[in-house]
């Protein structure tokens, strides 16, 4: 029987990646960062000098570029057209112009057919903004992972530093509303939970806890199922 589909959507730095990643490795699926993908093409297109504004070269650019994931010593890489771009594709500068890209329809049909590619055979973990609403809508997981506004600009803060950017939390913040908002108000595929997604506030709640919640998610569907194919025989 196929795997499931986990989908985890939410707003900016509410902690999808650190838990989607947790969980990938403990169901030992894999886990696909879909911002990831937009990030990688914003830096492309910021290297290669093409204005976001002008949504015809940036679409072309997306068509073009090879994006992929590798594993190098455990940790998961991104690669576009052969150069690891994983850092670089973290800074605040990425992130602002990642949510300008995702807006572009053009880029996200090109980024939602990689994704589907990616994610038929199930027993994947895929985290975004539109993975249960568009990209799997019959995803036997759905999750909508969400903390306060105050918590997620502390985490983000927390993650930047560790990664030698010296970020202010109130500027943060600013960035992370400022992209939330334009990540839902976009025509194309906006961010919103699906009516079937599990809710998930994590203000409260540790990193473990989440983990464990998706796994017994999961662990629920795969017994229902098994309990649909028994009462069907
Ligand atoms: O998850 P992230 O913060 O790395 O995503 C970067 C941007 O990409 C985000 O502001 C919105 C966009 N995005 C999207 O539109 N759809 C997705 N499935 C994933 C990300």
């Amino acid at each position: 029987m196929k795997r499931p589909i986990i989908a985890i959507d939410g707003p900016a730095a509410a902690g999808k990646s650190t838990v989607a990643k947790r969980v990938a490795e403990k169901l030992g699926y894999i886990y696909i960062d879909t911002g990831a993908m937009y990030r990688a093409v914003a830096w492309k297109a910021l290297k290669e000098k093409i204005p976001i504004t002008d949504h015809a070269r940036v679409t072309a650019l997306a068509n073009r570029i090879d994006i992929r994931f590798e594993k190098a010593n455990g940790e998961q890489r991104i690669l576009v057209d052969g150069e690891d771009v994983t850092e670089a594709i973290r800074t605040p500068e990425s992130s602002r112009l990642s949510s300008a890209v995702s807006a572009i329809k053009g880029v996200r049909k090109r980024l939602a057919d990689l994704q589907r590619k990616m994610g038929e055979a199930g027993g994947v973990v895929m985290e975004g903004r539109d993975i249960g609403t568009v990209i799997f809508p019959n995803a036997e997981v759905k999750v909508f992972l969400t903390a306060s506004s105050e918590e997620r600009a502390r985490r983000r803060t927390n993650q930047l530093r560790e990664i030698g950017i010296d970020a202010d939390v109130e500027e943060v913040a600013r960035e992370i509303s400022d992209r939330d908002l334009r990540d839902s108000s976009r025509s194309e595929a906006p961010l919103k939970q699906a009516p079937d997604a599990v809710l998930i506030e994590t203000d409260s709640m540790s990193v473990d806890e989440v983990i464990d919640k998706i796994i017994a998610l999961h662990n629920e569907r795969i017994s229902s199922r098994s309990t649909e194919s028994k009462s069907a025989d």
